[in-house]
């Protein structure tokens, strides 16, 4: 199974796909392509031969000292940190409970890695759509901030030891 940015694939690709979240669905369809030409966001497909049954979406954001706990922010400056966020990731529904999530979720994490090693990255942010995403995020690490119920984030330190 390949992984594929948006840029390369065609509609007839991205038509079918249905990870159960119509915002999700909709994004890809509709705006993926788009923004990823505007330099908004940048969306990878994971294919299953040619047919999509995964994707994420990454791009540069930054995340205020003050959504930090107490813990973090004793070690940092009070000034807003750099950051990728990766704003939306989904399976296709009959493509769930095989682990390709997982990987997914691995691929992004192995780009921001990349990233961070010619610009500075301090954390991850991910933005759950619901407390059932945010519990799958939770598994591997992420920690929510103290000011927003479904953005956690993950150290860029912690993504160097995985
Ligand atoms: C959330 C989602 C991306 C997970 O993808 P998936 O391919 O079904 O997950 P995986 O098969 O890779 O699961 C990996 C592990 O996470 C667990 N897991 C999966 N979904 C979970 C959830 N919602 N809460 C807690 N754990 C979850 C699995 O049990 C598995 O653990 P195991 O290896 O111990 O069994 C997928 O269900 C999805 O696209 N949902 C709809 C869209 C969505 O909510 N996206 C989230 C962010 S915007």
């Amino acid at each position: 199974m390949e992984i594929e940015a948006i840029s390369k694939l065609k509609p007839s690709q991205i038509a079918h796909f249905d990870c159960g979240v119509e915002e999700l669905n909709f994004y890809l369809k509709r705006f993926a392509k788009k923004n990823d030409r505007l330099g908004i966001g940048r969306t990878y497909v994971l294919l299953d031969q040619v047919k999509a049954i995964g994707y994420y979406t990454v791009s540069m954001a930054q995340i205020e000292f003050e959504s930090l706990s107490h813990n973090f922010q004793q070690s940092l400056p009070k000034y807003p940190l750099p950051a990728v966020r990766i704003g939306r990731l989904a399976i296709d529904k009959n493509f769930q409970g095989k682990g390709l999530g997982e990987h997914l979720l691995m691929d992004s994490l192995e780009r921001c890695e990349r990233v961070s090693k010619e610009i500075a990255v301090f954390a991850v942010i991910v933005d759950a759509k619901n407390n059932k995403a945010k519990d799958f995020y939770i598994r591997y690490g992420f920690i929510p901030f103290i000011d927003r119920n479904l953005s956690l984030f993950l150290p860029m330190s912690t993504i160097n030891q995985i």
